[in-house]
């Protein structure tokens, strides 16, 4: 390699193997089963939108603790959750399913889809198990069908609205090319030195997604 100082994407040669990382924090699971359709699945799904959604700065996250409640592991998610009830589940009755002013997350929050609750709904319905599946494709990697998808479920709880988190909007392509290309994008999501780790907490990303990330920037980022 010259050296130099072109404003390249530090991104490393080769893409993060599959042999060490924590795949999205629970390593107890060493080879999740594929993905069922009918199954939400905790650590896929459930996990990152509470973390996304709910445990941002200054809320459910481990300093705040807003009203006692974390939502960042499943241990502490589990304090608002009975198995197979949701009614019965705080996270539920009294925080996805109020209304009012005491709607979760606040009103002048980002806002969770009804897609999104009525992912969560299932995973209490289905006995709130700390399940994982493997279902991330690297074959065939777009913008579309793929990063925006998964800013969406892992980042934009905290990265957009009127005031998002580090001043970046990442619902917005523009914004998600920009650090894609500035290294900030593989550098949080790397967990390298001189960033910040993305996401803040909940573990890193399983290393099939940070892969999806690095090819993305790797074909230059496109609105694909
Ligand atoms: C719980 C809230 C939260 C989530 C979830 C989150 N971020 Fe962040 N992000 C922040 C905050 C807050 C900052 C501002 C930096 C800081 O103070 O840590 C930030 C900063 C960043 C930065 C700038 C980092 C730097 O070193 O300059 C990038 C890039 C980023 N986030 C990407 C992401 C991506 C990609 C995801 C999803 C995989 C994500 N973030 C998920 C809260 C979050």
């Amino acid at each position: 390699m010259l050296p130099g100082c072109k404003h390249e994407p530090p991104v490393p040669p080769e893409l993060v193997d599959d042999g060490g990382g924590n795949g999205g924090g629970d390593t107890t699971t060493v080879n999740p089963d594929p993905c069922d359709p009918d199954t939400v699945y905790f650590q896929n799904t459930v996990l990152p939108l509470l973390v996304s959604y709910c445990a941002g700065t200054g809320c459910h996250d481990a300093i705040t603790h807003e009203d006692g409640v974390r939502l960042y592991d499943y241990a502490h998610i589990m304090q608002q959750v009975t198995p197979g009830d949701p009614a019965d589940s705080d996270l539920w009755d009294k925080g996805i399913a109020e209304t009012g002013g005491d709607a979760m997350p606040p009103p002048d929050q980002p806002q969770l889809t009804s897609q999104q609750e009525q992912a969560i709904y299932t995973w209490i319905m289905q006995g709130a198990q700390n399940n994982e599946c493997l279902g991330c494709d690297t074959t065939n990697v777009t913008y579309n069908g793929t990063i925006k998808p998964l800013f969406q479920s892992k980042c934009n709880g905290c990265h957009s609205g009127s005031s998002p988190d580090g001043n970046l909007d990442l619902s917005q392509y523009s914004v998600s090319n920009t650090i894609a290309m500035d290294g900030r994008l593989a550098g949080s999501v790397q967990h390298l030195t001189s960033y910040n780790a993305m996401p803040p907490s909940g573990g890193m990303l399983p290393n099939c997604e940070i892969d999806q990330i690095l090819i993305w920037i790797q074909d230059g980022a496109p609105n694909n």
